[in-house]
């Protein structure tokens, strides 16, 4: 008996993969499809998937050809599974070629001619149309641009700036940017706002009204009654405002406060983050699109804390320093918080050098994570044991923001997203950082 082995993602199996599937049959007797798993897509690259693992291979299971599914689920599977299951052919389409000829020492690889004219990718492009507008002139419009390639389905309809020195000459060049707000309105049915945080109530608003969705870069406002104001106006309409602190999308940020709710650690009892960048700061003329220290790095500096510690701190005590003519510019902030079983601290400036590092104190042990641990793709988990201690490595691609998009794309489709920041959150952050700077 020849037993033929082939592998795919099989995102909404259209015709391309059955006559795949057919001519793979009729090379041998036997046909074994390995069905890649969610989180090995995600570790791949292919981000954007738009069946579960079981939709995909039910499938793969109704269109009857083939004799075993097996679940792809790490790098270097196909040699343990040629070996287990003694596939005599290994095949894949011809957009594969050359690529699988390391298994040509376990077995015959064969590519056999692609389908023209059809994939899953462009599938999944015509079946949702975000077309999101770019507002501000941070250099992350920038970055959130790029990132917007890899996810399927997202078109730029514009960017709006009031000043044009941080975007890229892509973004400069852009046909469709426009210097008034609500013509950028007019073409999108999304916006990701990136402006100075003084303007993003206004912003915000008008886009809902509007009937947009809104990815806004944290904080969403700086008056925690606009904030409210905002999500009524948002649960209205029926619309998506999401806070947009990349972080929490990190796949690594996330493995770890599951760990933790795990009691990896045991009780968290001290939660420290710092967050700090040193940049130009002209104090004599002031760039007005600046963020100062605490609105600039405090949400995320926050962000672990209030997913660990909850929201519901008794006490907080803050230090900051600010530029000489400008008091609302600090250039340094510490603030400390007591909660009845436990104390957290965030260090954020512009103007002061430290170690960016998170440091998560438990009971049985504690997580530290090595800056930037903004961007987190690795950690530690440390014991007093040095033996037992765990380290931890997840691919982080583009700093998180695509997985954002991803996340505001699922939440715009309705579905739930389990590390989206809470509206309890980004209210204690609008009460830190904001305006009142409350503690
Ligand atoms: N395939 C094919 N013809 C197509 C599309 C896919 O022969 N038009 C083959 C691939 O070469 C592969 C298998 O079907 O052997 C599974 O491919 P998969 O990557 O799941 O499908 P794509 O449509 O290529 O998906 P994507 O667009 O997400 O890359």
């Amino acid at each position: 008996m020849t037993k033929v082995i082939t592998y795919g993602t099989y995102d909404f199996l259209h015709e391309g993969h059955i006559r795949l599937l057919k001519r793979a049959k009729a090379l041998g007797d036997y046909l074994i499809v390995g069905v890649t798993a969610d989180d090995f897509d995600m570790a791949r690259g292919k981000i954007n998937v738009g069946q579960s693992l079981m939709e995909r291979v039910e499938a793969i299971r109704q269109t009857g050809l083939a004799d075993k599914i097996i679940i792809e689920e790490y790098e270097g599977q196909k040699i343990d599974d040629i070996r287990r299951y003694e596939a005599d052919i290994f095949t894949v389409g011809s957009d594969w070629v050359g690529k699988f000829d390391y298994l040509n020492e376990f077995c015959k690889v064969v590519y056999l001619d692609r389908t023209e004219g059809i994939s899953s990718t462009e599938i999944r492009s015509h079946r949702q149309e975000l077309r999101i507008g770019l507002v501000g002139e941070t250099n992350i419009v920038n970055k959130f641009k790029n990132e917007c390639r890899y996810v399927n389905g997202v078109e730029i309809a514009g960017v709006y700036a009031s000043t044009s020195g941080t975007l890229d000459n892509e973004l400069k060049n852009l046909t469709s940017r426009t210097s008034s707000y609500d013509e950028l309105l007019c073409k999108c049915n999304a916006v990701y706002i990136a402006s100075k945080p003084s303007e993003h109530y206004h912003q915000v608003k008008k886009a809902l009204e509007s009937g947009a969705h809104v990815i806004c870069e944290s904080p969403i406002t700086l008056d925690i009654e606009q904030f409210d104001e905002l999500i009524h106006i948002a649960s209205e309409k029926g619309l998506v405002l999401m806070d947009g602190i990349k972080t929490a999308y990190s796949l690594a940020f996330n493995r770890m406060m599951l760990l933790i709710k795990a009691g990896i650690i045991g009780d968290v009892l001290s939660v420290d983050t710092t967050c700090t960048s040193l940049i130009d700061i002209d104090k004599n003329n002031l760039p007005s699109h600046l963020w100062n220290s605490i609105t600039a790095w405090g949400p995320t500096a926050l962000l672990p804390i209030f997913k660990i510690l909850g929201t519901d701190f008794k006490q907080t005590m803050r230090y900051s320093k600010s530029l000489p003519n400008h008091k609302d510019f600090d250039i340094f902030t510490k603030v400390s918080f007591i909660y009845d079983n436990g104390v957290a601290s965030i260090k954020v400036g512009q103007g002061v050098k430290s170690e960016g590092e998170m440091v998560i104190s438990g009971t049985k042990g504690y997580i530290y994570v090595p800056a930037p641990w903004w961007k987190t793709d690795y950690f530690e988990v440390r014991y007093e044991n040095s033996s037992e201690n765990k380290r931890y490595f997840y691919q982080l691609d583009g700093e998180g923001i695509r997985y954002e998009i991803l996340s505001f794309i699922n939440l715009i489709k309705g579905r739930k997203s389990y590390n989206q920041v809470s509206e309890e959150i980004s209210q204690q952050i609008i009460r830190i950082v904001g305006n009142t700077g409350e503690g």
